[in-house]
């Protein structure tokens, strides 16, 4: 196995490297504090190809291979993970999932404006009874030939307001139960979608997370994505590749908080040396550097798993578990390291202990993530 990245690999990270700490870092205490979405940020990373880095250039997207992607979330992810989420639903939920399951119409109309920025997707498959129970699906959509008719709620939904097209899952056949589950394409304004509250949450504050309601809302045939009842295996497969992206996340947000703490260590005094050359926390930045190594590894293996057409419902799933564990030991401990300081905001480091818990929440819950990988050994 060749673990070098290539050229044009060393390229991507840098440029997101650079993005994050010059348009990100400005403003990250105070957006997260107001709960306030990085609009103009999130505009320029679309001006910059974040946003659809694994779309074909044909649909105006970057062409770039999933491990860029990981290494360019994981330099976002170091500075802003509100900023990063966003990446995240748009790159690998919304426009994989219509690159790889979309009509050439649906390409054509939604996926070069979603490659570029120039609007934003969201993925809408939770809802107040179905989040780990995915199948459980309450919202429906009844279909009425040329048209289907969707009513229900969906909660937790990432970009809730600041999306343009939504990509739906609901259930058209009760009786088959996951098998009579569809997708669907659904426009802001359509009638009928409302969007609700926003949720004031513990971390990742500036993302904009919002329940949807819809009522007899009306959307084309033209607007399903897929066979009749491929629905809820299109949700698992987006799902496969979204989780590389979260892991890739919390491998950032460990590595972000790494660094702090590295810097931290070096400057500050205690018992007349800096705390870096007392080996209680020399060994805490050892272990957080030996961790955030293995979590890379995996993210890696399973981005080029991705690349190289191999299955990567495990090791996707592997690497949200692990990374998504090392971000949330690792911020506690970059928290310790940073004492007192590190319990206020100006050091970045609550907030980023903040943001881990999330990983381990969100595109399946850590507990989730073990019921992937232990399907997938025992088959
Ligand atoms: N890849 C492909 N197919 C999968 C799959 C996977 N990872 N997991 C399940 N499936 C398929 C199964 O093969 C099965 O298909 P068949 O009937 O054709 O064999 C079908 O889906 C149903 O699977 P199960 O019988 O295993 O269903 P289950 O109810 O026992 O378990 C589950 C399914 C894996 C727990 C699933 O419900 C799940 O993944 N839950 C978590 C939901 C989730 O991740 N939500 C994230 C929302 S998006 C989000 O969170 C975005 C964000 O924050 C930014
Ligand atoms: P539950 O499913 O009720 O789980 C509660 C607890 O029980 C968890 O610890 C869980 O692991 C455990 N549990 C449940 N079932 C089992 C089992 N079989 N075995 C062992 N343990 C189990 N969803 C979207 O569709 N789109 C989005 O954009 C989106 N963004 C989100 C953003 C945020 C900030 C948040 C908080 C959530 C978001 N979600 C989104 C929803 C997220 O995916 C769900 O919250 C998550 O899947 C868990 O579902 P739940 O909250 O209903 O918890």
């Amino acid at each position: 196995m060749d673990f070098r990245l290539t050229e044009e690999q060393l390229a991507v990270q840098e440029a997101a490297r650079d993005f994050a700490q010059t348009e990100l870092l400005p403003g990250v205490i105070e957006r997260d504090e107001e709960q306030k979405f990085p609009a103009e940020q999130i505009k320029k990373m679309g001006e910059l190809g974040f946003l659809g880095m694994m779309v074909d250039p044909k649909y105006s997207g970057g062409g770039m291979d999933t491990v860029s992607y990981v290494l360019a979330m994981e330099e976002i992810s170091k500075v802003d993970a509100s900023a990063s989420v966003v990446m995240s639903v748009n790159n690998s939920l919304v426009c994989w999932g219509l690159e790889k399951y979309g009509t050439e119409e649906q390409k054509q109309k939604y996926l070069h404006k979603l490659a570029t920025g120039e609007i934003i997707g969201a993925f809408c498959l939770s809802e107040p009874e179905a989040g780990s129970d995915a199948t459980m699906q309450r919202t429906t959509a009844v279909d009425y030939g040329d048209y289907y008719l969707l009513n229900g709620t969906k909660n937790w939904i990432t970009n809730g307001s600041t999306a343009t097209v939504y990509l739906v899952i609901a259930q058209t056949y009760p009786e088959k139960r996951h098998k009579g589950i569809n997708a669907f394409i659904v426009e802001r304004d359509t009638p009928g979608f409302v969007v609700g509250k926003k949720e004031n949450k513990l971390g990742i504050r500036g993302s904009d997370t919002h329940s949807l309601m819809f009522t007899d809302v009306k959307v084309p045939k033209e607007n399903h994505i897929g066979e009749d009842g491929f629905g809820f295996k299109f949700a698992m497969s987006v799902l496969n590749g979204g989780r590389i992206g979260i892991a890739a996340q919390a491998l950032g947000i460990a590595s972000g908080a790494y660094e702090l703490s590295v810097k931290y260590a070096k400057e500050r005094k205690a018992f007349g040396v800096e705390i870096a050359k007392h080996q209680a926390i020399q060994f805490k930045l050892a272990d957080m550097a030996t961790n955030i190594e293995a979590a890379r590894l995996l993210c890696l293996q399973a981005a080029s798993d991705k690349d190289a057409g191999r299955d990567y419902a495990k090791s996707g799933a592997m690497a949200k578990l692990f990374s998504s564990k090392v971000a949330m030991d690792t911020t506690v401990e970059a928290v310790q390291v940073h004492g007192g300081y590190g319990f206020v905001k100006e050091y970045h480091v609550e907030r980023l202990m903040r943001d881990a818990k999330i990983t381990q929440i969100y595109e399946g819950t850590s507990e989730i993530q073990k019921i992937v990988i232990s399907r997938e050994l025992l088959k």
